[in-house]
């Protein structure tokens, strides 16, 4: 029996040529999944059309904006997810996903070899086989950029051998990746760290520098979750797509950075989240109103392992699912609400209120009507401070 080879397709030059290519390598047909995790450009039909034109038997188109939102990016935001407290996890959040829908091409369609468009010097090559492995370990993969030292000029030579329908002329000086958790960006210049970013790179943000009028949104939450902007109840899209509009006006969210990829190299990477980054300012600073401090200090670790799980590939993973289960039983009382300004490039929270809330005024204030017993104070410092004291006088020999 022929291979049926199904493709994580984006429309691209070098997916497109993927196409004829695959179906030639294994004497095999080709089956395109493309996916909208609320990336933007051009419409699903299009890219379906494009597919089955560059000779795809069969070409899967899935809206996935909404479950992308609420199973991908709402749990990175419940682990306040930022990998070297910096990176929302943008490209790491939808490898995943992708995953699963090839999964599920797979086994509708017969697949038994898949392919994606990565190089062998990234994160994403391990994101898919990572997750391929966890979900569906019987299928092949190939990788055409990596296993075949495909380069653009080859695939433009290629394209147009095969008079593929693609135009080839549009070449982005940048290597983009982005969905509706933010936006990442690697080029040439910037691969000389020195060299500062210039405005251009930028299209989900303002510049942060340029006067305009403060932005305001109250954000609600339920265990964690976003339910509303500004008291109106919106689905997990549309909230982080308001917020990526909102934020994304004022600058808020954009990030310069060299960061440590999974393959070992250093690498560097501006992204632009405005959305993600406003969201967890404000659930992080829910969780300081709503969460018991030891139970807060315990899921910062939690957290930055969740983080690195994440964008380590490991997405489908023990650790993950217990991890996971760990942040949701932490959620359960972080509902309410936070009032953010959004202005000049930042997300800044300026009131919290929720039934939920452990702050207590009585307990807190410096006005008459302080309940807290400050003559308690006094033995619990002590006794707090017996074990370094002792250790203390033993090194100074007067114990
Ligand atoms: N460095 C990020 C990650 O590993 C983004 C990778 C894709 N970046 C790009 N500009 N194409 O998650």
């Amino acid at each position: 029996m022929s291979e049926r080879v199904v493709l994580a397709y984006s429309g691209g030059l070098d997916t497109s040529v993927a196409i004829p290519f695959l179906a030639e390598q294994t004497g095999g047909e080709v089956i395109a999944v493309a996916v909208d995790l609320g990336q933007g450009g051009e419409d699903l039909e299009t890219i379906r059309k494009r597919a089955l034109a560059c000779g795809a038997v069969e070409a899967v188109v899935i809206d996935a904006r909404e479950e992308f939102a609420a199973d991908f990016c709402f749990p990175a935001l419940r682990a306040n997810a930022l990998y070297m407290d910096r990176y929302p996890l943008v490209s790491a959040l939808s490898r995943p996903l992708i995953v699963k829908h090839l999964v599920a091409a797979a086994k509708t369609f017969g697949g038994t070899v898949v392919s994606h468009g990565c190089t062998g010097k990234g994160n994403d090559q391990v994101r898919f086989e990572a997750g391929l492995s966890a979900l569906h370990p019987e299928l092949k993969v190939i990788a055409p950029a990596r296993d075949y030292a495909w380069t653009r000029d080859k695939a433009i030579a290629f394209a147009e051998d095969k008079g593929l329908p693609i135009d080839v002329s549009a070449k982005s000086p940048y290597s983009i990746d982005q969905n509706l958790w933010g936006r990442a960006v690697e080029t040439g210049f910037l691969e000389d760290i020195w060299n500062g970013p210039v405005e251009d790179l930028y299209s989900y943000t303002a510049d942060p520098a340029e006067p305009r009028e403060a932005d305001e949104v109250v954000i609600t939450f339920k265990g964690g979750v976003p339910t509303a902007l500004d008291g109106r109840a919106l689905t997990p899209f549309q909230i982080v797509d308001e917020l990526n509009r909102r934020a994304g006006a004022q600058g808020v969210g954009r990030i310069d950075m060299v960061e440590d990829r999974l393959v070992g190299i250093k690498s560097r990477e501006v992204y632009e989240a405005p959305a993600a980054i406003a969201l967890i300012a404000a659930h992080m600073e829910l969780e300081n109103v709503t969460v018991e401090r030891d139970l807060a200090r315990f899921k910062r670790s939690v957290d930055q392992r969740w983080g690195e799980l994440v964008y380590d590939g490991l997405w489908f993973s023990p650790l993950k699912d217990s991890l996971d289960a760990f942040i949701n039983d932490a959620q359960k009382h972080v509902s309410g609400d936070v009032r953010l300004t959004l202005h000049a490039g930042r997300a800044v929270v300026t009131g919290r209120r929720s039934d939920a809330s452990l702050y207590s005024y009585d307990l807190a204030t410096y006005d008459t009507g302080d309940t807290f017993d400050q003559s308690l104070a006094k033995g619990f410092v002590e006794l707090w401070s017996l074990p370094s004291k002792i250790a203390s006088m033993r090194d100074r020999g007067q114990a």
